[in-house]
C-alpha cells in the first residue's frame, strides 16, 4: 500500500516551501499496532531512547531523563498512558530492518513525488507520549517531518519573523550542541498556526521553522524522521558563520534571508573551514547526563523519584 494518501500539486508546490499538511497510511499498518509498539519499545536498545518526562509547561530545562529499568514494554505503554512521559526511540530505521523498509518506501514516495528533491542521512525515532506531554518552543536544525499515527496533537507553527525567534537566536540553535529552545515571547503567539493533528496526518515545514507541540488529553504515537539536503548543509554552514562572526568578532552579517547567491556560498564556505578549524563560540549549554528518576506505571507522572 501506498504511504502517501493525497500528494496534490498544490502540495509538490508548497513541499519545503510552506508548512504542508498531508494524509498519510502509516497508522494502518501492523507495524504501528498496540502490541508492535509494545514489543518496540522493549527490545529497541536502552543506549538509543530516552525516556523523559517534564513539567506542565514544557519547557526544555524542566526535562528530565528517566531509567525505564526492566520494566516490559506493556509496563512503560501503561507509565505514558497515566503520566506526564515521552519516549523517544532514536536511531529506529537503523536499528530495525523493517522499519527500515517502510522508511526506504516513504522516502522513495517522496522522492517520486517531488522532483529535485533529494534528501541525504535520513534518520528517525518513534515518539509515544502521555495525553499532557509537550515539547517547547524550539528549532529543528534540520527539515524534520511529522507523521502522527495514534492520538490528538496540537501542533503551533511559527513563520521566520523577528517577533518569533531573531537570526541571532536561531543561530544560538545551530551553535550549540543540545539546546535547541527558542526563548518565548508572548508576541510570538501573534503569529501562531495551530493545526490539530488526526492519526493519519503529516505535518512538515521549512528549515528552521519554529513550533511547539502540546498533546491533547490522549496517549500520542508519532513518527519523526529528519534529513538533509545540500540547500539545508548551505544555509545552516552559512548561519554558523554568521553566528561566530557576531559573537566573536561584533560584526552584524544582515538577515541570512537576504543572503542568497555567491554570498551565501561564501558564507557557507566560511563557516566549513571554521568548524574544520574548530573556530566556534564558548558553549555553555547545561546539559546533564545519567537518570534523574525511575519510570513507574504506578506513580503519579509515571515518575518516582
Ligand atoms: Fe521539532
Amino acid at each position: 500500500m501506498a504511504v502517501l494518501a493525497d500528494w496534490t500539486d498544490e502540495t509538490r508546490a508548497a513541499f519545503r516551501k510552506e508548512i504542508v499538511r498531508a494524509r498519510h497510511t502509516l497508522h494502518t499498518s501492523p507495524l504501528f499496532s498496540d502490541e508492535a509498539i509494545e514489543r518496540l519499545i522493549e527490545i529497541h536498545p536502552r543506549e538509543h531512547a530516552d525516556f523523559a518526562t517534564m513539567d506542565e509547561t514544557g519547557s526544555r530545562t524542566s526535562w528530565k531523563t528517566g531509567n525505564p529499568g526492566d520494566l516490559t514494554g506493556a509496563e512503560l505503554v501503561r507509565a505514558v498512558k497515566n503520566g506526564r512521559l515521552w519516549i523517544n526511540l532514536r536511531n529506529l530505521f537503523e536499528i530495525h530492518g523493517e522499519y527500515r523498509a517502510m522508511l526506504d518506501q516513504m522516502f522513495a514516495e517522496l522522492r517520486d513525488a517531488n522532483p529535485g528533491f533529494h534528501p541525504v542521512r535520513i534518520l528517525g525515532g518513534l515518539l509515544v507520549s502521555s495525553p499532557q506531554a509537550k515539547v517547547p518552543f524550539h528549532m529543528d536544525r534540520t527539515d524534520t517531518m511529522l507523521w502522527h499515527i495514534r492520538g490528538k496533537k496540537r501542533v503551533f507553527v511559527y513563520p521566520h519573523h523577528d517577533e518569533v525567534a531573531t537570526d541571532a537566536e536561531r543561530e544560538e540553535v545551530l551553535l550549540h550542541e543540545f539546546n535547541d529552545e527558542l526563548a518565548n515571547r508572548p508576541e510570538a503567539e501573534n503569529h501562531a498556526r495551530i493545526f490539530d493533528l488526526e492519526e493519519g496526518e503529516m505535518i512538515c515545514w521549512p528549515l528552521h521553522t519554529p513550533h511547539r507541540v502540546e498533546n491533547m488529553g490522549t496517549l500520542n504515537i508519532s513518527l519523526a524522521t529528519e534529513y538533509t539536503t545540500p540547500e539545508a548543509r548551505l544555509v545552516n554552514n552559512a548561519m554558523y558563520f554568521n553566528g561566530v562572526m557576531r559573537r566573536r568578532f561584533g560584526w552584524w552579517p544582515g538577515q541570512i534571508a537576504h543572503c542568497e547567491g555567491l554570498d551565501l556560498k561564501a558564507r557557507f564556505a566560511a563557516g566549513m573551514v571554521m568548524r574544520k578549524l574548530g573556530i566556534s563560540v564558548p558553549v555553555e549549554t547545561p546539559h546533564e547526563g545519567g537518570y534523574r528518576f525511575e519510570v513507574d506505571p504506578d506513580a503519579p507522572l509515571g515518575v518516582r523519584a
